[in-house]
This record gives C-alpha cells, structure tokens and sequence, in this order.
C-alpha cells in the first residue's frame, strides 16, 4: 500500500490508480504524459469540459472578495441568490425554490428530508414511505443508500432507512401495488428519468406520466433525481423537460458546476412551497455549512452562461444522434448486442460473458475512458467533445470489442 488516500468504490488494498494531472476539453493527461479522450465527463458531470480558464477567474475573482459566509439564518449571500434565482429560471417547474448543497448525496437526502417533513406541514403525517427503483443510484449517505436499487451497495452498513421501498423499474403495474400496499402513506417517489449508474436506463413519457398520476392520486410527491440528467444532458436543462413530465422536486448537482466546485441542490415546486411556509413558526432545521457557498456558486453561474453562450444544450442533441448512429452500425454489424441512452448519454451492449472491466480497461490503455457497467459500456461526454473525437471513441470502443 503506497498512498494514504483511500479511494471511492475502489478495492482499499489496491494502489493502481491513473494520476489524473491535466485537461483541456475533452482532452485529459496523466502523470506519464499519455492523452485520453474523457468519454465519460469524469463522472457524468463535466458539461463544459477540462482546463477552462474563463471558470478559473470566476472563481479567483470571488475568493479574493469574500470566499463564502454562512447562509444559515439570519445570513445570505449575492452568488447563492443568484443561483437559486438561475436555476428556478431554468427549471421546468413554476414559481419554484431552490436549496442549495455540497454533491448529489445531500440533496437526495435533502428531498427525502424535505419530502417527509412537507407532508407533515401539510397535515399528513401519515405518509413518510418513500418508494424507489431497482436499478436506482441515488448517493452514498445513508438516505441514498436506503434509497437506491443497486443491492451491492446496500451491504455492510447496517440498519438502513425504514419506510424507503424499492419496486422494478419502468413497470408501472408495481409502482401502483406498491401505493396500495402503502395506502395513504406515501410521502414520495423518488426516480432518475434516466437511470444513468444503474446502466443508462431512459424510461418512457408513458411511464413518468403514470408516476406523476399515482402521485397526484395518492397525495404523493413526485421528486426526480437529476444528478446526472440535469443541465443539459438530454438536450434541455432537465429531463423533465426532455419527457415533459414535472415533478414537485428535483435533485441536481454534478453539470451545475461542470464539476469545477462541488455543489448540489433541490428545486421545490408550489406544493412543497406552500407546505412548508404556510405555518410562520415553522423552522426548517436542515442545512449544511457550505450550503450557498459563494465561490461554489460563483462557479455555477459561470458555467452555466459558458453553457448558454456556447449553446451546449443544444449541442448535447447533435452530440448523442453522432453516438447514437456509431452505436447503432456496431450493433447492426454485430460488435455489439444492442444499444440504449437518450440525449448525450449512451450504452453500448457487449456479447454475452463479456467483462465491461476488461473492455474499459484496454480502451483506456488505447486513449479512450468510458464507463464500465455490467454488461455495457457507458459514454457521456463533455458537452464540447468534437465530432473527430466522437468517432475515435466509437473506433475504439469497436477495436476492443472486436479484438476479445
Ligand atoms: C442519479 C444520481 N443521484 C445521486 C448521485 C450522488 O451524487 P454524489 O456522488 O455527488 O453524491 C449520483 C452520482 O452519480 C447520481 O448519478
């Protein structure tokens, strides 16, 4: 063991790791001086792609004048306001707030928080189950551990959440037994549009309209986990927008900031508003001491007017129809066994008894990284990835599927 930093969803006892030194776009370095094309935009996150300097200054320019002051009561800060002004703009549903935290994790467990505690204020006590997905990623902290449908990542850690159920995914048959065996309990569903760690999942119009019913039915609320399918990985702001079905909340973190600060947060629409400001004694005690950080959201700003100045968004649409066409020839001529994704994140299936690590490990040693799931490799570039390097990425991924 050579390094004293213990590393996430990694094997403790390893110490083979790339050394990550430098980007520019969709070009990446490590420590030996070999480039890599960034396919998977680090972790599903980086939008506006590596090195920019322009996000550089935005930031320097706010740590040199006041680098953060809490927002707890009675503060704020111009740069938190201004986000939750932007990204209220920006997001599919009306007259909404918005929270403001440190990674996708707080704000799955804020909107769980937030779910629960609205339903009280709302006179319902009685509904605090939260149902889930098979297949869903929603963090690591103790709520999105409860929450998420990966079961690999439920074991070892105890007694998790009650009252956080998970049923199949894109079945609407299960999710509507699911509210009749919880009558009149339900709090909350909790789903990504897009599962996206689970295996690039995207669900259908039909069945995220279906969710919003039952959830309007049964006085549920509906959250979307837009961790990764926010600003503009299906070629609109949210993928709320991209099905045209609106939640009363939505988590995000990741693209917001394009990953040069960490910050996440939760949109909150009317129903949730009104619940928790209605009753003027009512104080919410949740909160985080970097929530509003004003360097983070000095970040945020200016990556999203990087990303409307360059008109990103749109280009996730042109970006995603270039993946889509290789992935489709790949599978029409045999290298793969099928295709899926929506907008800017894709899935190429591999033949059966094919190991993802083995084939995201040789595409990395030929310049390439992608994301390996069981049984698919995933992309999702940064949103500034040229046309040339799209099809390098495809070439590779073909090479080393052909050649095992
Ligand atoms: C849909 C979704 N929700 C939540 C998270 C957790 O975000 P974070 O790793 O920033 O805590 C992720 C991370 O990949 C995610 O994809």
């Amino acid at each position: 063991m050579s390094s004293n930093l213990l590393h996430s969803f990694a094997k403790p006892s390893s110490d083979a790791f790339i050394n990550m030194v430098r980007g520019d776009m969709a070009l990446l370095w490590d420590d030996k001086g070999n480039e890599y094309i960034d396919a998977i935009g680090s972790l599903w996150y980086c939008q506006i792609g590596h090195g920019r300097k322009e996000m550089a200054d935005a930031i320097a320019a706010q740590v040199s004048t006041l680098e953060t002051y809490s927002t707890f009561d009675p503060f704020t800060n111009p740069l938190a306001e201004a986000v939750a002004t932007k990204v209220s703009s920006l997001s599919p549903i009306a007259n909404s707030r918005v929270f403001l935290c440190g990674s996708g994790s707080e704000s799955i467990d804020t909107a769980m928080k937030i779910a629960r505690t609205s339903q009280i204020q709302a006179g319902h006590p009685e509904r605090t189950v939260i149902i889930t997905r098979n297949r869903g990623y929603h963090g690591t902290n103790y709520g999105g551990t409860s929450a998420q449908g990966l079961p690999l990542n439920k074991i070892g850690y105890g007694t998790l959440l009650e009252g956080v159920i998970q049923v199949d995914a894109d079945d609407i048959e299960a999710m509507s037994i699911a509210f009749e065996q919880n009558k009149g309990k339900v709090a909350a569903i909790i789903a990504e549009p897009l599962q996206g760690a689970g295996g690039v999942w995207p669900s259908s119009t039909e069945y995220l309209t279906g969710l919003r019913r039952l959830c309007n039915d049964n006085g549920a609320y509906l959250i979307f986990d837009e961790v990764i399918t926010g600003f503009g990985r299906l070629g609109e702001w949210f993928g709320a927008t991209y099905y045209g079905v609106t939640p009363d909340m939505i988590t995000f973190a990741k693209g917001v900031t394009s990953g040069y600060q960490p910050l996440g947060g939760v949109i909150t629409g009317e129903a949730i508003n009104t619940a928790l400001a209605t009753d003027p004694t009512f104080f919410l005690r949740h909160g985080y001491t970097y929530s509003g950080h004003a360097t983070v959201c000095a970040a945020a700003l200016a990556n999203i007017a990087i990303m409307e100045r360059e008109g990103l968004v749109e280009r996730a649409k042109h970006i995603g129809a270039r993946i889509e066409k290789g992935l489709q020839a790949l599978s029409a001529d045999g290298t793969l066994t099928g295709y899926r994704g929506a907008g800017a994140i894709w899935a190429g299936k591999l033949p059966d008894d094919m190991d993802a690590t083995i084939v995201r490990d040789a595409m990395i040693k030929k310049g390439v990284i992608a994301r390996s799931i069981p049984g698919v490799i995933a992309v999702c570039p940064p949103l500034v990835i040229t046309d040339q390097q799209i099809d390098t990425v495809l070439d590779v991924f073909a090479s080393v599927v052909q050649s095992l």
